[in-house]
């Protein structure tokens, strides 16, 4: 780096001679290297990963005191003072303390200071005290400063250590050689105790944008390890996601990982992915960190959790920890209801993938309008059926991160969606009537209904919106045109083919000729959701044609919803807000089969009796916009614990395609009022 001219003072401070007491720092403990390099220690009982083959920033010192010393748990510590004191320092050191919950006191056995204050600042003697006390033992000063009081060698040039882009301010791993320094950036391993992921994984930092699957679990049931980097490392970053955890479905490609979904049997046959899919990129451009893979339903299924062969299903924090996760984004919903060191989940819905899993976890998630994000890089089920959501807990990030990732580069065109070109404002226009549909509502559990009330009485005095009961399947059925007023024809005929034709061509077909030709003519070992379809695919009945026909279809009856169901007019981007519940009515799903079955619980996949279809096929028809919310929670009697356990109540908001900001402008006023609240991780969302 020779465009720096960089110097290096390591004053090397004997903690013996300190008044103060001595600092008890739990001290570096090495476990173990990483497949790619990276380095697995603990301080303490914490375990982390440090990324040693490719540190964050080497920085070359010119002259001063050297002492070559690897493995130092260090701190970047940037203040804007031009005068550092000791009260400076201590209020610094606690606010890390109090962001971030991978820096600890541990890392405070190294300190490189840096001031952003203009011209130069000086550190003065109440500081170096201070630094002392702590029995800090490496300390480097930046060339920021000029006056180091107490000790030091004021006159020496500091190292440049740069800007926080280069070198963001938090914990590091260091190592000190030669006169240079080289800071790792460092992790902090979580344990996936609920099972919902496949794997952590990281950015490897080698100039190419590579990521890592981390091959680290914990005994005793190998839980995977999943790499958390520092929030500290995010605080001077001002783009829309820096620093937010995301974790991804494992159907997505990340480059240089294998995209799996969900199979073994494909992962056998296929490669690390050479980049990013686009909307993967977009979250790292926008400062996201991708810690991992989740697990979902194989090739975005919507199976059972007792009909899962590959992976082990994973586990929902809420009530006894017995409730389904549903499908397919399982483990998306499921972790963000689990873990607080997590802020988003990347899923996709086809049929119901996001809006599932969102209800029986009581998270936020969504199946935004048809087309509002490219599914390049994605293993795809039905081209113009899948969309892409994401699940967080806080209403307001989710809008944020929502608004932030749907971006007009990335909607689909329409000869993907069959539809016409997406327009997505952002303004106040919002919805005057609440369509109440009775055939899908009221919710099953009365319990959980006097939560739904709640709600669309606050709806209605908050936006002034008036609320009108009417039967879904009836209006639909009383259109004049026969090619839009049947949904058994349009959810099995038209959506049949789109749901199957582009993953049968893109996935099925190619495994199943590869695995015939690695295995004597074996038909590949895959989970029973697809294995029947894909045996006896008629290749005939769905052609190339048929699938343009039936998008032409799906066009039909989106155009006569838009002009008859949800339309738009001059104040109002969706003239209405349908409310129904694609989850459970308020009732326990469990994960074990012979759980459900009795009076007050629920098999997730029902259509009421006088409706023609499932509620959460009514979006993959009519590409409208449906966000799940969760509102409350009601008490139920556990068949597992056999004790009164909660489980989460949800509503889905739903308006016409291309709504989706002015829903979420709605979302975030009735986050402000609080109506709608941020949901906590564990047995109870509020
Ligand atoms: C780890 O150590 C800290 C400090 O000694 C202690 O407070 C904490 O409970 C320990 N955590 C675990 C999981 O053992
Ligand atoms: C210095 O940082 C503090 C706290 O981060 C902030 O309140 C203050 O405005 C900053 N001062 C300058 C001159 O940037
Ligand atoms: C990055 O990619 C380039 C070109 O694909 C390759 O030549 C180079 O070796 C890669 N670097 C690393 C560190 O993998
Ligand atoms: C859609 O059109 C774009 C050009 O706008 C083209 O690059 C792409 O290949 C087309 N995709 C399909 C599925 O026809
Ligand atoms: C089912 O739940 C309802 C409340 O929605 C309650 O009144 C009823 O007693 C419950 N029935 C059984 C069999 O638990
Ligand atoms: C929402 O409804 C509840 C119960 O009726 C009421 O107490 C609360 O004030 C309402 N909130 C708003 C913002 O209208
Ligand atoms: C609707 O379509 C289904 C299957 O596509 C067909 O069996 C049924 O007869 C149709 N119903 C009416 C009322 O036309
Ligand atoms: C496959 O579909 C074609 C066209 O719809 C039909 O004629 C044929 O009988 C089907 N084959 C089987 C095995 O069902
Ligand atoms: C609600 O109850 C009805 C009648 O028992 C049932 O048919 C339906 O599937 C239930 N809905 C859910 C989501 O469990
Ligand atoms: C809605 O309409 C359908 C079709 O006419 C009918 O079968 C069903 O019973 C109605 N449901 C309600 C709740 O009125
Ligand atoms: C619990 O399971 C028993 C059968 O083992 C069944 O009779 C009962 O209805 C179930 N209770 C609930 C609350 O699901």
């Amino acid at each position: 780096m020779a465009s720096f001219l960089f110097s290096l003072i390591a004053v090397a401070l004997s903690v013996t001679s300190v008044v103060a007491a001595p600092v008890k720092r739990s001290p570096f403990a090495f476990l173990q290297n990483t497949r790619s390099d990276s380095a697995i220690f603990q301080l303490g009982n914490i375990t982390y990963l440090a990324n040693i083959k490719y540190p964050k920033a080497t920085l070359n010192a010119g002259r001063g005191p050297r002492n070559d010393v690897s493995d130092v748990p260090v701190t970047v510590l940037y203040t804007n003072a031009s005068v550092v004191t000791k009260d400076i320092l201590e209020s610094k050191i606690a606010s890390y303390l109090e962001t971030d919950d991978v820096f600890s006191e541990n890392f405070l056995a190294g300190l490189l200071l840096s001031s952003t204050a203009p011209g130069k600042a000086s550190v003065d003697a109440s500081a170096t005290s201070y630094i002392q006390g702590l029995g800090i033992e490496h300390v480097v000063y930046s060339s920021a400063f000029s006056k180091v009081g107490g000790h030091g060698a004021p006159s020496a040039a500091y190292i440049d250590i740069g800007d926080s882009t280069n070198l963001p301010p938090g914990p590091y791993l260091a190592s000190f050689s030669g006169g240079s320094i080289a800071l790792s950036t460092v992790y902090r391993l979580y344990e996936d105790t609920y099972r919902d992921f496949l794997y952590g994984s990281y950015d490897l930092n080698d100039g190419n944008g590579t990521h890592a699957y981390l091959d680290y679990s914990f005994p005793s049931f190998g839980y995977p390890a999943i790499p958390i980097p520092s929030r500290l490392y995010s605080l001077t970053d001002t783009r829309a996601m820096a620093g937010d955890r995301v974790a991804i479905k494992d159907l997505y490609d990340i480059k240089g990982l294998k995209t799996t979904g969900g199979s073994r049997a494909w992962e056998y046959i296929t490669s690390p992915a050479s980049a990013n899919a686009p909307s993967i990129q977009r979250i790292v451009d926008q400062g996201g960190v991708l810690v991992g893979k989740f697990k979902l339903a194989q090739f975005a299924s919507g199976a059972n959790p007792w009909d899962w062969q590959d992976e082990h299903y994973p586990f929902n924090p809420r009530g006894d920890g017995w409730l389904t996760c549903s499908a397919s984004s399982s483990g998306g919903g499921c972790s963000i209801a689990a873990y607080d060191w997590l802020d988003f989940a990347i899923g996709s819905d086809t049929g119901s993938s996001m809006r599932r899993p969102a209800a029986v976890s009581g998270t936020y998630g969504q199946r935004p309008s048809q087309g509002l994000m490219s599914l390049e890089g994605v293993m795809p089920l039905g081209g113009a059926t899948d969309t892409a959501g994401v699940f967080c807990r806080d209403p307001v990030k989710w809008s944020r991160f929502s608004k932030a990732w749907y971006t007009p580069s990335l909607f689909q065109p329409p000869n993907i969606t069959g539809l016409s070109a997406l327009d997505v404002p952002d303004n106040q226009g919002y919805p005057k009537t609440i369509l109440y549909p009775t055939d899908y509502l009221p919710l099953n559990n009365s319990a959980a209904q006097v939560i739904l009330q709640r709600f669309i009485s606050n709806l209605t005095t908050v936006f002034g919106m008036t609320v009108k009961e009417f039967n879904f399947t009836a209006t639909v059925q009383a259109a004049p045109d026969p090619a839009v007023n049947n949904l058994t024809y349009l959810s099995n005929g038209p959506l049949g083919v789109i749901n199957s034709y582009t993953q049968w061509e893109a996935v099925g077909k190619p495994l199943i000729s590869a695995w015939k030709s690695l295995f004597n003519g074996a038909f590949p070992p895959i989970d029973s959701a697809r294995r029947p379809g894909w045996r006896r695919y008629n290749e005939t009945a769905n052609t190339a044609a048929a699938y343009t026909a039936a998008q032409a279809a799906k066009k039909l009856a989106v155009d006569w919803y838009e002009e008859n169901l949800q339309y738009s007019t001059a104040e109002s981007c969706s003239e209405s807000l349908m409310l129904f519940d694609i989850g459970t009515g308020g009732f326990p799903s469990y994960r074990e089969l012979n759980l459900n079955g009795f009076p007050n619980t629920s098999f997730l996949a029902t259509t009421p009796k006088g409706a023609a279809i499932s509620v959460a096929n009514i979006c993959p028809i009519y590409g409208c916009a449906d966000y799940v919310v969760p509102i409350g929670e009601v008490p139920y009697f556990s068949n597992v614990t056999f004790i009164t356990e909660m489980v989460p109540v949800t509503i889905d908001m739903v308006v016409k395609r291309g709504c989706d900001f002015v829903l979420l402008n709605m979302i975030e006023r009735l986050a402000k009022l609080g109506v709608l609240k941020t949901v906590k991780t564990g047995k109870t969302a509020f």
